[in-house]
């Protein structure tokens, strides 16, 4: 199963069958439930931080949606990968390409926010110098959640 990272399109030029895809991954993903207006307004300008997962019929397979927080400051929104292309490298290479654009736009932190019971992202950005900051309750519909960042 081939699939490729693109450039991805700023989420509110989406046509309604992508905006399902990508609810779809979010929700099997996730479980967090986007409407479709709110996936529609999420502010992920296109840049090397909004990349597309596509596989070998052009279906998109994952997502990396990253913004510039501030000057210093890279966000991840939102990142998430189908499950039968999952643990096959795919992740740690969107990472890879988001640090790139990010340091290339001058950008020294990535932030982002993952849920408490996500030991696999957790983990995974842990290996990538990230640290958990704080916790965040009531940001999650189940259980608690964190705020990681780190120096890249
Ligand atoms: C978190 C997530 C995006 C990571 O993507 P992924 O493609 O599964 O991750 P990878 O396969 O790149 O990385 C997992 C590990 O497998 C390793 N790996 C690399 N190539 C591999 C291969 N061919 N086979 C198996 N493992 C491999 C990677 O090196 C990595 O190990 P490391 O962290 O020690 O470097 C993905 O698992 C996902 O969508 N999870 C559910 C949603 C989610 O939790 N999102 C984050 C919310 S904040």
């Amino acid at each position: 199963m081939g699939a490729r990272w693109c450039l991805g399109p700023s989420p509110k030029s989406l046509d309604d069958a992508t905006v399902e895809v990508v609810r779809q991954l979010f929700l099997d993903q996730t479980g967090e439930r986007y409407a479709e207006a709110s996936v529609k307004t999420l502010p992920i300008p296109e840049w090397g931080g909004n990349l597309v997962l596509l596989d070998d019929n052009n279906m998109i397979r994952g997502l990396m949606w990253a913004n510039k927080f501030s000057t210093s400051r890279v966000r991840i929104v939102a990142f998430a990968i189908d499950s039968d292309y999952k643990g096959k490298g795919f992740g740690a290479q969107a990472w890879d390409f988001l640090v790139e654009a990010a340091r290339h736009d001058g950008h020294s932190e990535i932030q982002l926010e993952v849920r408490g019971d996500n030991e696999f992202a957790i983990d995974f950005y842990r290996k990538r110098g990230l640290e958990i900051i704080s916790k965040l309750e009531g940001y999650y519909k189940s259980g608690i959640g964190y705020v990681m960042r780190g120096n890249i």
